[in-house]
């Protein structure tokens, strides 16, 4: 397959399972474990023998925490709760082996209309709840086998309309993520990962959380842009098992590149490039744009039948 982007290594990894660092008793912090990906993710790592400590703004009203797991209070876009919660993993066992940087928030609406304010709410959970967890969880991370493991995205990747703030966040995470790595690089501890997922299965851009940079818009685009997402999302999107299950695997490798890229939709769009694909849809009539979305999705979906899979297992990453 031809890809657009140099920047992300798409191809087969052959993996050499001996190689692989055993997760068995490692400490693992995934923040957001209350539900989609984070949850899938403290399950995934507590089946494989982790010792798992999953996080929620309110632990005290998630209905189905993570099977085997602790789920700590946490709320990234604060100082004293991020500390709060570093001091108690610390207390309970000592030091952190694995941080998965996974809470996160969408946003829609056109750039034109996000107020600083909007940049503002979108960076603090996205960007600097990121980088306020790992300056603290860093100096209980001082193994080689350490991991810090942060989800990015694909819309970080192009500019994307009517999420852009979005997309800006997860843009600014692969600096941050490459940086940070090339600074530490030369001292014991952790190794820095960007995993960078296509659509995932789940309620993300749901909850009332999101941030609506025009709620009552009126502009066509930007309301089917944000009709379409939830759809794509159930519709086309990967299990957040699968994503669990990337995370688990470059945790193990023993020499993990910066990034990582999952999702085969994902890699189909960007076998084709999606900035032409994107120009294409959004240029259209409001009609029209819907309907060519709609096909797009399906010549994604067959695709992803047949011949792209991204971690088929645990051995291989396409
Ligand atoms: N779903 C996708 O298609 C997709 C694609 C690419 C990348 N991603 C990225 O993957 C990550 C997880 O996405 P998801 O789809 O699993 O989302 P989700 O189902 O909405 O879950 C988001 C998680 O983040 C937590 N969270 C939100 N704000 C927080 C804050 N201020 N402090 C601490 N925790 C907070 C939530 O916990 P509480 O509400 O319990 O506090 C929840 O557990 C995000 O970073 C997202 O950008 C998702």
């Amino acid at each position: 397959m031809q890809t657009s982007s140099s920047a992300l290594p798409i191809g087969r990894v052959n993996i050499d399972e001996k190689e692989m660092t055993s997760m068995k008793g490692k400490i693992v912090l995934v923040t957001g474990g209350s539900r989609g990906i984070g949850k899938a993710t403290c399950e995934y790592f507590a089946q494989s023998g982790c010792i798992v400590i999953g996080t929620s703004r309110t632990p005290e009203k998630v209905q189905n925490p993570p099977a085997g797991c602790s789920l700590l209070p946490l709320d990234v876009r604060s100082d004293e709760s991020v500390k709060s919660c570093i001091k108690t993993i610390i207390e309970r066992h000592g030091h952190i082996d694995i941080l998965v940087n996974n809470a996160g928030i969408g946003q829609y609406g056109r750039l034109i209309k996000a107020t600083p304010e909007d940049w503002i709410s979108v960076f603090q959970t996205n960007v600097f709840g990121v980088h306020r967890v790992t300056v603290a969880a860093y100096p209980y991370m001082k193994n080689s086998y350490c991991r810090i493991i942060t989800l990015g995205s694909l819309e970080g990747e192009t500019g994307y309309p009517y999420q852009a703030l979005y997309a800006i966040s997860k843009r600014a995470l692969q600096t941050w993520n490459d940086s940070f790595d090339f600074e530490q690089r030369k001292e014991k501890g952790p190794r820095f990962i960007l995993l960078e997922p296509a659509w995932v299965n789940t309620g993300f851009g749901l909850t009332d959380d999101i941030v609506n940079t025009e709620p009552d818009t009126q502009d066509p685009y930007a309301r089917i842009a944000q009709k379409l997402f939830p759809r794509f999302l159930e519709q086309y999107g990967i299990n957040p098992i699968d994503v669990a299950q990337a995370i688990f695997t470059i945790a193990s490798m023993p020499k993990p590149r910066l990034r990582y890229f999952i999702g085969a939709k994902g890699a189909i769009l960007m076998g084709h490039s999606l900035e032409d694909l994107l120009t294409i849809a959004y240029t259209q009539p409001p009609e029209s744009m819907l309907a060519f979305m709609d096909l797009l999705s399906e010549i994604m979906y067959k695709a992803d039948q047949s011949d792209f899979k991204i971690f088929k297992d645990n051995k291989s990453i396409e």
